[in-house]
């Protein structure tokens, strides 16, 4: 984390969980928490159907709401599809783009989530973009140069002054719902090189004001560890922001001065 120049960030992804009831008692629950975190923002990427009883809930705190997807368009024949402005109106704030399990069930591309990633920006949405390598990618030495080219096909056509709009969540696809962590080493790393994409495209500056989450198994006892890296700016986490308690004791122990 560096607060000097870029927001800490603690985003829950809900994934297909959750219902509207269960939606509201969370935020109940997590409110008092989240009003502590003056250190850091806090997101909650909540299925489609309980945005609004989210949004809702939400109201007055310092909780944002997210979605977990968007369509590239703004209108037209897209069955089963959700605009940026639809959920926009409806009080989004943020959207996770490029979710590897979305790139895997749903075949999104790279140049699929740039489409996505220019719409969000369009309709004054802030994209949480999702990169991060598999295993055998890993054990084959290429996690940089996939990791480099997904967050430069992503970011195509973005302009500086939108780029302060944008997050980027590294996300080892070996971590996901595995219960396995990267290290913080490996995290800072691959958090560190986002940075420097970011630096030869857009300047120091700009670079230095996005926040780069980390997700993949974050939980309650290796949260502190990977928030300590420099290039981990927070952390976009899936089973354990399932439970208020546990999501409000990462929030705590990113919201460090
Ligand atoms: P996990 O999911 O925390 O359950 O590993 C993270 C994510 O998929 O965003």
């Amino acid at each position: 984390m560096n607060l000097r120049y870029r927001k800490t960030i603690i985003a829950g992804n809900w994934k297909m969980n959750l219902n509207a009831e269960a939606a509201k008692q969370f935020i109940a629950q997590l409110k008092p928490l989240a009003a502590e975190a003056k250190w850091c923002d806090v997101v909650l990427c909540v299925p489609f159907l309980q945005i609004p009883a989210a949004v809702k809930a939400a109201k007055g705190t310092k909780i944002a709401i997210g979605a977990q997807n968007c369509h590239f368009e703004t209108k037209g024949a897209y069955t089963g599809e959700i605009s940026c402005a639809m959920l926009a109106e409806a009080g989004v704030k943020y959207v996770i783009i490029g979710h590897s399990e979305r790139r895997r069930d749903c075949g999104e591309t790279d140049r699929l989530v740039n489409q996505k990633v220019l719409a969000a920006l369009q309709a004054g949405l802030r994209p949480i973009i999702c990169v991060g390598e598999t295993l055998e990618m890993r054990d084959n030495g290429v996690t940089l140069d996939l990791v480099r080219m997904q967050v430069k096909v992503a970011l195509r056509g973005v302009m500086q002054d939108q780029l302060r709009r944008v997050t980027i969540a590294y996300e080892p696809i070996w971590a996901i719902g595995t219960g396995y962590t990267a290290t913080a080493e490996q995290a800072g790393e691959v958090g560190g090189c986002i940075r420097e994409v970011l630096r030869q495209n857009y300047g120091a500056r700009a670079a230095r004001s996005v926040s780069i989450l980390y997700g993949g198994s974050m939980n309650t006892s290796n949260a502190a560890t990977l928030l300590a890296q420099p290039d981990v700016d927070g952390g976009l986490i899936g089973g354990a922001s399932l439970n208020a308690e546990s999501f409000g004791k990462i929030i705590e122990a990113a919201n460090q001065e």
